[in-house]
């Protein structure tokens, strides 16, 4: 059974998974009224990646005899000035997301609780991926700097992004 230092620890990230969404969400609205459709596109299946994050600990908690419980968020930013500033703005906030991933692991390893470590063995890993592709998109969009054609090309690109749940869950 999960202890409550840990069931505290991982609910206080159920909601904090749910906030990464919302403040996608609000990219997402930003990308779409910059007529950025690909762009608010790629937000959207973001908030649907960070939905599932939190539901994938929510289940975690209440197969391990927790009790999950649901905390308060802070609003999110509506507004940016460039997508390179949201974009940097949301790995920023992911490299937030993987130190407190990181945290909760540190909890599980000092409590002996393998059953959680295998759990946030997935969570640590996501991360990688995470940093990997807002990285790798800050990066395109260094290159195209003041390029608008680079821009439309790049948002078709990110418009082909979809959510699926990664298979057995
Ligand atoms: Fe759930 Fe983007 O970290």
């Amino acid at each position: 059974m999960i202890s409550e230092r840990l069931q505290d620890a991982i609910n206080d990230q159920i909601t904090f998974e749910i906030a990464s969404g919302i403040i996608y969400k609000a990219m997402a609205a930003y990308f779409a009224s910059e007529d950025l459709p690909g762009f608010s596109s790629w937000m959207e299946t973001q908030f649907q990646e960070e939905l599932f994050h939190s539901e994938k600990l929510a289940e975690y908690v209440n197969d391990a005899g927790g009790r999950v419980r649901y905390l308060a968020m802070e609003a999110p930013n509506n507004d940016y000035d460039s997508p390179l500033q949201a974009f940097e703005t949301a790995l920023q906030h992911e490299q937030l997301v993987t130190s407190r991933i990181n945290n909760l692991m540190m909890i599980a390893r000092d409590e002996n609780d393998f059953a959680a470590q295998i759990c946030l063995q997935w969570f640590v890993t996501e991360q990688v991926e995470e940093e990997a592709s807002f990285g790798q998109i800050i990066a395109e969009l260094k290159r195209i700097q003041d390029d608008g054609r680079g821009l439309i090309m790049l948002d078709r690109e990110l418009g082909q992004r979809t959510f699926t749940a990664p298979a057995g869950e």
